[in-house]
């Protein structure tokens, strides 16, 4: 068959919907190179044609379980199940943990009677993991305290609109050594790109998640480097990126690491170091005056707007991916 939308292509290259085990989502890695390509590709023609789609997961029902709150997130993957024919259904769990109330592996037996997938929010990434090996149907990891791969999978889909080959494309990380970090480097490491980090000495990356990023970029000539300075970090990038000091989870510290990240802030001077045509990233929500200044995020330069809409398109290739018949 033609494989006019790109949706055929996608769908016989995920793990097959009988196996035992489903294709969950929850870090970055659970996808190959060639999946992450898949995704691209279906997001570019999602965004170019989104009417073509608007049919795609008729009768399919993804169920939304946040225990922190969100905007893009939340919105881009009920109104991408909207938008592709399909129904979404939210649980705010009022920021407890979803095992306060009930055993994990009893919400993901029940969950996976009635939907078709699961998008989950959690504070602890072992509550995504225990979720995913209880479900017989995919979930998606919306952000845990380890991993956020919707979103790196939107920043290089992004950076790839920007700067073309994402192999010869650096990215500079600045500031905590956290899920989004963690995320990029792999992603970064999957797609092929050049990644540079920079954290406080004593906010680093998992050393395990580095190893693992430089593991995977071994076969996809990716690059994975990590440090303390952000100065060099952003020197040729084409894109500076920076996420908030105090994650949610972390708002105890708040204090103590904006005293230890000033250095890390996205400033004109340190921006001004990048590509003369580097592009500022962020995913979301920043906060101004903190990690980046306003004259940077404000700036003709920022791509902040342009990932926060591909959200949309990267949920929606997601979803078609995964649920697609
Ligand atoms: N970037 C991001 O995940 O935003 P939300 O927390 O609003 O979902
Ligand atoms: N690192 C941030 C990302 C929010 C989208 C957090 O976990 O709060």
């Amino acid at each position: 068959m033609a494989d006019s939308n790109g949706l055929a292509t996608a769908v016989a290259r995920r793990r097959a919907p009988e196996a035992e085990v489903p294709l969950h989502i929850i870090r970055d890695d659970d996808l190959t190179p060639d999946a992450v390509a898949d995704v691209f590709d279906l997001a570019a023609r999602v965004k170019a044609h989104p009417r073509r789609y608007a049919h795609a997961l008729e009768g399919r029902y993804l169920a939304v379980i946040f225990e922190k709150r969100s905007l893009r997130t939340r919105f881009t993957f009920e109104l991408g199940m909207k938008t592709l024919g399909g129904e979404s259904v939210f649980m705010d769990t009022g920021q407890q943990r979803i095992p306060d109330r009930e055993p994990i592996c009893d919400v993901a037996r029940n969950l996976a009677r009635w939907v078709d997938a699961i998008a989950l929010r959690t504070f602890s990434h072992s509550t995504v993991e225990e979720f995913a090996r209880h479900s017989r149907v995919p979930v998606i990891n919306g952000l845990s305290e380890l991993f956020h791969p919707c979103q790196s999978l939107t920043d290089f889909f992004t950076l790839q609109e920007i700067a073309g080959d994402l192999r010869a494309a650096k990215l500079a990380f600045v500031g905590d050594g956290n899920n989004v970090c963690h995320s990029l480097m792999l992603m970064g490491a999957l797609t092929g790109a050049h990644v540079t980090v920079a954290t406080p000495q004593a906010y680093p990356p998992k050393p395990e998640l580095v190893a693992r990023a430089r593991e995977l970029a071994a076969a996809t000539g990716a690059v994975i480097e990590t440090g303390h300075d952000p100065q060099r970090a952003v020197e040729d990038a084409h894109a500076v990126y920076t996420d908030v000091w105090a994650s949610m989870g972390f708002e105890a510290e708040a204090d103590e690491r904006a005293r230890v990240f000033v250095p890390y802030r996205v400033t004109p001077e340190l921006f001004g170091r990048a590509r003369p045509d580097a592009v500022f990233m962020h995913c979301l929500p920043a906060h101004r005056g903190e990690e980046v200044c306003e004259e940077v995020i404000e700036s003709p330069r920022s791509a902040v707007f342009d990932q926060a809409e591909n959200r949309l398109h990267i949920a929606k290739a997601i979803l078609m991916m995964l649920l697609a018949k």
